[in-house]
């Protein structure tokens, strides 16, 4: 096994990944790239090679990705501009010799999906493929946590949970379960070269049926009310959150950079089947079954977004 390059490792999920890695391997050699060094300050004292590294500058990922031979290529946050920003990634691993990119996709990426994230991981997906690296998609559904924190949470203050997501399925997945199944695909990167893999949760669920679970969860009625997309965006307009995402803009509330464009096209994404997949790749990559998106609740309910992460998952 050689040299593991987790890129974006200061995020949420590259720490996990990390910390993972370490445990199945305590003498794996790591690289840990990111754009804020700093924030890995704990890893550096403990003597990992911690690299400055940023999509948007190829020389930075040159330095970074080098002696390495498989990277775990989180995707970025820059709509519509990532693309280009990893397509800087696959072209410095090239160059530096990798062999092996795991890369982080959405659930349900077709060339009509609508959601304006899976189209940019949709063209990642092809210039992968196109690459002539061996590669792993791990394809990951709606995050367990986001559809618990983020969507159901506020509605159990005000019992009305309203989105543009309409009536139809997904299998929202635990972030420890996407971590778990990158870090086994980096360390057994030739048993999972050219899988792409469906990484979801343990049922299909409609908003209906989530909204039972988070009233059950947080002991209060909560209604789901499908809207339309129009409805959605005004929402979103009246709580200040801009349309249009930019790279510039200050974060939100909770900590996050949100934009209406991305969150309704996902939502119309929801409505219109493309994230009604349901696959045991988990088990099938882990050897151990996802956790359930109630239990993910119960975990979490007493949390913000930005506040789960490995130490309480
Ligand atoms: N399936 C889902 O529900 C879902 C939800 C949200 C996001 N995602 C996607 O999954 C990824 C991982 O999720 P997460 O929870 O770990 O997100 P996160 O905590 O917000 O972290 C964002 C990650 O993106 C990296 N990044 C962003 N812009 C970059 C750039 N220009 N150059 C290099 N790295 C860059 C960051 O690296 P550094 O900060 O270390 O440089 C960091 O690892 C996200 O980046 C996003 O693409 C999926």
């Amino acid at each position: 096994m050689g040299r593991i390059v987790i890129s974006g490792a200061s995020g949420d999920l590259g720490r996990r990944v990390t910390d993972l890695l370490l445990k199945a391997d305590p003498h794996v050699e790591l690289t840990l790239v990111t754009r804020t060094p700093e924030k890995l300050g704990q890893r550096q004292t403990q003597g990992f090679r911690v690299s400055r590294g940023d999509y948007r500058d190829a020389d930075s990922l040159d330095t970074a990705y080098s002696g390495a031979d498989t990277l775990f290529l989180i995707s970025g946050l820059n709509l519509g501009r990532r693309v280009s920003e990893h397509r800087t990634a696959i072209a410095a691993a090239q160059r530096a010799g990798i062999r092996h990119i795991v890369y982080t996709s959405v659930g349900g990426v077709q060339p009509n999906n609508p959601a304006l994230s899976a189209k940019d991981h949709y063209q990642t997906e092809l210039d992968l493929r196109a690459s002539g690296l061996t590669y792993t998609i791990l394809r990951n559904s709606l995050y367990s946590e986001i559809v618990s924190n983020v969507l159901v949470a506020p509605a159990a203050a005000t019992g009305l949970m309203k989105q543009a997501t309409g009536n139809d399925f997904l299998a929202p997945v635990a972030k420890s379960d996407v971590a778990r199944s990158a870090a086994t695909c980096l360390l057994q990167n030739e048993r999972h070269a050219g899988a792409v893999y469906e990484i979801t949760g343990t049922e299909l669920l409609s908003f209906h049926d989530i909204a039972t679970i988070g009233s059950e969860v947080h002991g209060v009625p909560i209604e789901y009310v499908p809207v339309s997309a129009e409805e959605r965006l005004a929402f979103f307009d009246s709580v200040g959150i801009p349309r249009t995402y930019d790279p510039n803009m200050p974060p939100s509330a909770d900590g996050h950079m949100w934009a209406s464009d991305e969150l309704v096209s996902a939502e119309v994404a929801i409505a219109e089947g493309y994230q009604a997949i349901l696959s045991h790749h988990v088990k099938h990559i882990t050897g151990q079954g996802p956790e359930s998106l109630r239990s993910v609740m119960e975990r979490c309910r007493s949390l913000r977004y930005d506040e789960i992460d490995a130490a309480v998952s």
